[in-house]
């Protein structure tokens, strides 16, 4: 690894980019029509977030919903009996008035470990450290991880503080220019790093960032989710501060062309699913996620959604936004195809034909029906489905994946109709996923031979522990925007009130060992940053759902046609 001896400095004063803007972030917009979009657009400006709020409210209360958007603001408002007040938030101590309650307690003490969680590079905060417990090992939590900050992000734009997003957008895209070496293996340009540190030299009275790409990490894996968070996250600032021209900015632009340039590459695949190695992802250790796991195909999904909006149409960008297009429409169909299973298509999988040859063939895969997993017949409800874990030549992997399946729901991987069914599962299964602190990983734990030959016998991961069915906490976030996105946010309100009852007496942990979730993971780090702020984002958005447009993205009419194979869900 190549690390220069300090960065260079930064011209800190961003340009604004006025011609040949292909920026929309406000109007989501079909995919295939963006090929032949005229340019330049017009850039709407972003409406500030009591615009927003009154505008939502306004479509809500409408007698006649002109469109989809509105028929979730309405049935969302239904169920939440908001009251929207004006004036701009300016932070936990000046909350926004609710006819339903008071900001709990534990609000205020989240935002003061937020902010303490801050990390500073040359004065400026760029990031948050993954943990600020002291007392046991530190390992590599006293890093700053793309992933980890993203809750953290978050929180800090639907608070009014875009500054830290920009720093750490920019710095994290100056890391992506280093040279990545791993022995003697040279990565591809456009890898994010997965964490980076600031180094302080006393003497000199210097800082430097440190950068790790997976040459340090456990496992040495590579991040593939990383250049998808930065996306998407680009995307969130953008649609959140309505300033266009860091994403218009030509760093900005040739970042995301990287990223993307490593995943759209033609090579021998046969899928337009993404191949990656295992502990590339939220889940960084062996845990048999390898292949084609649903987080990372989801996170894809978004991310190219993301980029189609924050891309320019130039010489250099149209090639990628045709090549996005395409896969986007191959992605989706494979997707919601291959991965749904409900209860017909179990049963379908449970009768399927082996050895079958040619296009006709209904078990594409060749999945053998013995392959399905005992637990697998009892956990599936009459009503609902999700996304398996993993679809690859004669394995699919049964398991549900908390992260994954939300991330379908707030890209529109998922048809409203499955967004539906995945919301369907998670109550009528809530006392396996949920239990007693929100939320499971994934469901079930491996145990036994299956654990020792899948995880390499990793004492971390035994079962219903860590990311072998533990219970995490900052997926609280996630379950929010997905139940305020699918008109649900009963679901995350009870979700919420359970972890009220014990994070912050159990100082914030990373995550809840058993069954149950009931015990502080054996391993788990006190003050895990993204515990703290995935409460806080889940609080705000229930609080004032306008905020959910900033990590989701409406449904593209276009897909629906593509969608034939199973006939288990209503079109
Ligand atoms: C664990 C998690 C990973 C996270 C890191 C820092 O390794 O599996 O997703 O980024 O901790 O919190």
């Amino acid at each position: 690894m190549s690390v220069p001896n300090a960065e260079p400095s930064q011209n800190g004063d961003i340009r604004s980019i006025d011609t040949s803007c292909a920026f929309s972030a406000i109007e989501e917009c079909d995919f295939s029509r963006l090929l032949n979009r005229s340019r330049p657009l017009n850039m709407e400006r972003q409406r500030s977030c009591d615009e927003r709020s009154l505008h939502e409210l306004s479509i809500a209360l409408s007698p006649q919903p002109p469109s989809r958007t509105a028929e979730y603001s309405s049935r969302m408002i239904d169920h939440m009996e908001y009251s929207f007040s004006p004036g701009r938030r300016s932070g936990f101590n000046t909350p926004r008035s609710h006819i339903a309650c008071e900001p709990h307690p534990m609000v205020a003490e989240a935002w003061e470990a937020l902010r303490r969680s801050l990390v500073h590079f040359r004065g400026q905060p760029v990031g948050t450290i993954a943990a600020l417990d002291n007392s046991e090992e530190e390992l590599n939590y006293d890093q700053v991880f793309v992933r980890d900050f993203v809750p953290s992000a978050l929180a800090f734009l639907m608070n009014g503080e875009p500054e830290i997003v920009k720093n750490f957008l920019l710095k994290t895209l100056r890391l992506q220019s280093w040279e990545k070496k791993i022995d003697r293996f040279q990565l591809g340009e456009g890898v994010m790093p997965a964490s980076f540190k600031v180094l302080h030299d006393p003497v000199r009275n210097s800082e430097t960032l440190m950068a790790d790409f997976g040459e340090s990490a456990i496992g040495r894996v590579a991040p593939v989710d990383s250049g998808f968070w930065w996306i998407i996250l680009l995307r969130a600032y953008t649609k959140s501060t309505g300033d266009a021209s860091l994403a218009e900015l030509p760093e900005c632009q040739k970042g995301m062309r990287l990223i993307l340039s490593l995943c759209l590459s033609e090579g021998f695949d046969t899928f337009p699913t993404l191949l990656c190695a295992d502990g590339c992802c939220m889940i960084d250790r062996r845990m048999g996620v390898y292949g084609y796991p649903i987080e990372i195909q989801a996170l894809f999904f978004m991310a190219l959604r993301c980029a189609l909006l924050l891309l320019k149409q130039d010489d250099e960008g149209k090639e990628v936004v045709e090549r996005i297009v395409k896969r986007l429409h191959a992605l989706s169909f494979h997707m919601r195809s291959y991965y749904w299973l409900d209860l017909k298509q179990l049963n379908d999988i449970y009768r399927y034909k082996t050895e079958e040859y040619s296009h006709t063939a209904v078990n594409k895969f060749n999945v053998i029906p013995d392959s399905l997993p005992e637990w697998i017949f009892d956990f599936m409800p009459t009503r609902g489905g999700y996304f398996i874990g993993n679809v690859s030549p004669a394995r699919m992997d049964f398991r549900w994946f908390c992260m994954g399946n939300c991330i379908a729901i707030l890209s529109s991987l998922a048809t409203p109709e499955q967004s539906i069914a995945i919301m369907d599962l998670i109550e009528s299964r809530w006392e396996e996923l949920v239990g007693e602190m929100p939320l499971k990983v994934c469901y079930p734990a491996i145990e036994s031979h299956e654990w020792r030959i899948v995880t390499g016998c990793d004492p971390k991961n035994t079962r219903w522990s860590y990311h072998n069915g533990g219970s995490w906490p900052v997926l609280l976030w996630l379950l929010t925007a997905a139940c305020i996105k699918t008109g649900r946010p009963q679901i995350a309100r009870r979700a919420i009130e359970l972890a009220e009852t014990r994070l912050l007496k159990d100082y914030w942990p990373e995550y809840y060992d058993g069954k149950l979730g009931r015990y502080i993971g054996k391993q788990a780090r006190k003050f895990q940053t993204w515990s703290i702020a995935g409460y806080l984002v889940a609080k705000m958005m229930l609080e004032d759902p306008s905020h959910l447009g900033m990590i989701s993205l409406e449904e593209d009419k276009q897909m629906k046609p593509l969608l034939r194979r199973s006939n288990s869900w209503a079109f």
